[in-house]
């Protein structure tokens, strides 16, 4: 039996301006997801209503996690370490520099706060001799250098380096669900390898995973069950992995000639964008 991930029809503004119009979604453990869609359509916001990031405000619908016993939690409120502790995690949530901040020692905390929920700073953190053998064997695991952990947190690090960061806390994470918002296409050759290999690694029956991308690379490394396609705030289609490969091949310009409607609302989010 497994957790599920349940989204009903979310509807989510920014700054007052509704984005995603009615998303539905069932992400179960152990299954790998992508979404896809045009600029604009509304990928990322999903990924950080999930997530619980507080610029994104849910102003229909729900989000549920639901465990293999038949308990489901309401998390739609949720603040996002409350939904971390679930087991939500959305990868590329730390791009930023901590300075000072080694790898191990914030991994250590991040696994520390989910294990002992309710700690006080300074105690109830993972014992170091557990914890470096854990942080080693899953560095060998994922082929990482162990000089890695004590570089400081995304100081410098290129951007295969930042996703290698974001492997490995996905590895001590071990989080139920995992959302990746591939945003930035400027990721070089050896970025995507990392990520892609990476997930392949993890990616298990314990592991519902959402990916959001346009590099074909990591959904070839992790052929999806379901492949949803995103226009103008909602989900309009979902296929397989075969629709992915078909959209990478053709482009969205059969999704939006059998979807006006939703069409017409993305082709108003993209003008407003510019
Ligand atoms: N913080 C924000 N402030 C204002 N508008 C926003 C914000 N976040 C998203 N939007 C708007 O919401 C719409 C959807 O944006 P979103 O980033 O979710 O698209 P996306 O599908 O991830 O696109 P891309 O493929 O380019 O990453 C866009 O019109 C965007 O301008
Ligand atoms: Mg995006």
């Amino acid at each position: 039996m497994s957790s599920l991930l349940k989204i009903t029809d979310l509807h989510v503004s920014v700054a007052d301006t509704p984005i995603l119009k009615g998303v539905n979604m069932e992400i179960r453990q152990g299954e790998v997801h992508a979404l896809m869609g045009p600029n604009g359509c509304g990928k990322s916001t999903l990924a950080y209503a999930l997530a619980g990031h507080p610029k994104y405000t849910v102003t229909q619908g729900s989000i549920e996690i639901s465990s293999p016993d038949g308990e489901t939690v309401n998390i739609t409120e949720l603040e996002a370490d409350e939904r971390a502790r679930l087991g939500m995690f959305l990868a590329f949530q730390y791009p930023v520099v901590i300075p000072g901040v080694k790898v191990a020692d914030f991994i250590r905390h991040a696994i520390s706060n989910i294990r002992n929920p309710d700690r006080k700073e300074g105690e109830g953190l993972v014992g170091m001799r557990e914890f470096r053998k854990e942080i080693k064997a899953k560095m060998e695991e994922l082929g990482m250098d162990v000089e890695f952990a004590r570089r400081y947190l995304n100081d410098g690090f290129s951007g295969g380096e930042k996703k290698r960061m974001e492997i490995l806390q996905m590895a001590m994470l071990q989080p139920k669900f995992a959302i990746l918002d591939e945003t930035d296409s400027g990721l070089d050759s050896d970025a995507v390898r990392v990520v892609s290999e990476g997930l392949a690694k993890l990616a298990g029956p314990e592991m519902g995973v959402l990916i959001i991308t346009h590099h074909e690379r990591l959904l070839e490394y992790n052929p999806p069950k379901f492949t949803h396609v995103m226009l103008g705030g909602r989900i309009v289609e979902t296929g397989d992995a075969a629709l992915a490969e078909d959209l990478h091949n053709n482009g969205y310009a059969g999704v939006r000639e059998r979807h006006p409607d939703a069409d017409a609302d993305n082709a108003k989010a993209e003008a407003a964008a510019v």
